[in-house]
């Protein structure tokens, strides 16, 4: 059932992104652009299909943002993959796109996509002029030096760092890298009903240091195959993660907890939230 809808919500949002860029120039940068729009789980998109639907959002509003932060999100795996960054030549499967194309295609397909999620998000369809303004200005502090981009940092000077980080500074580091891009997804819907977004930051705040402590975990011991990236990278890159500091044990209790602390953070929806539940579930048990 789960399963399903997640599968689904992967469909409608690939099919979207087919119809958004159909129009643009048969260039390089636009094939490298929906090249990386291609595959992955689209756990963000769907989140905010989620949290739309909980608030009584049509999809054919909210099928825009979830558009918009999976553009975002591809625009961060490009870049993260970069031979400056973590030097990865896999993704999703695939050759990354500096290697299927070259270093300079990749930074402007990723610097496009980056500019594509804030229009995806703002574009009339979405809703009313504020509705918009809303979703743009919290995806622009989502994204960058109060979000992503500052997580990034942290987790590349972690690398040459003296000392390990403290468990507070490997939190901050996460809340920005992967936590700021799964928060805005999950607060999109609340954002388009106009509606209090507290009940689902609290979710937010706990699945998204649960997803990279997840994606940690799978580094040290997931299937390379499965999850169609190389694995087994982060401790000889020095990378300071929860798994670096806690061990494996510590870190998976450390998921588990969180993933309780989400759902809980669910109740003032009671069982409509269940997918929502799932989808917290399903964050530490994934294999890819
Ligand atoms: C991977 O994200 C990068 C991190 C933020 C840890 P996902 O595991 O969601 O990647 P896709 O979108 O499914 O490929
Ligand atoms: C990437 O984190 C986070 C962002 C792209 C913002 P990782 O570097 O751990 O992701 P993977 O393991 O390469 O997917
Ligand atoms: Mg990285
Ligand atoms: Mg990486
Ligand atoms: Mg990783």
């Amino acid at each position: 059932m789960f399963q399903e809808r997640l599968t689904d919500a992967a469909r409608r949002i690939q099919e979207h992104f087919d119809h958004v860029l159909k129009g643009l120039a048969d260039e390089p940068v636009i094939h490298a652009m929906r090249y990386a729009t291609e595959g992955g789980k689209r756990l963000r998109g769907f989140l905010v299909l989620e949290g739309a639907a909980l608030h009584g959002i049509a999809l054919e509003r909210a099928i825009w943002p979830a558009c918009g932060i999976e553009a975002m999100h591809a625009y961060s795996l490009v870049h993260d993959d970069l031979p400056c960054m973590d030097d990865d030549d896999l993704r999703r499967g695939r050759p990354t796109v500096h290697v299927e194309w070259d270093e300079c295609t990749a930074v402007l397909a990723g610097d496009a996509l980056q500019t594509l999620a804030f229009e995806l998000s703002a574009r009339p369809e979405v809703g009313g002029a504020d509705v918009r303004a809303d979703l743009a200005l919290s995806l622009a502090q989502a994204s960058g030096a109060q979000g992503m981009v500052l997580g990034q940092a942290l987790d590349i000077a972690a690398e040459t760092a003296e000392a390990p980080l403290t468990l507070d500074q490997i939190t901050a580091l996460q809340a920005g890298k992967t936590g700021a891009l799964i928060d805005w997804a999950a607060c999109a819907g609340a954002r388009l009903a106009q509606a209090d977004i507290a009940p689902l930051r609290r979710y937010a705040q706990a699945i998204g240091l649960a997803f990279q402590i997840a994606d940690d975990i799978l580094d040290v011991e997931g299937d390379a195959e499965k999850a169609g990236k190389r694995l087994q990278k982060d401790a000889d890159a020095g990378k300071a993660t929860f798994v670096s500091l806690l061990g494996l044990d510590g870190a998976r209790s450390k998921a588990t907890e969180l993933v309780d602390e989400a759902c809980a953070a669910l109740d003032p929806y009671g069982a409509d939230a269940d997918t929502l539940r799932d989808t917290a579930r399903f964050i530490i048990s994934r294999d890819a």
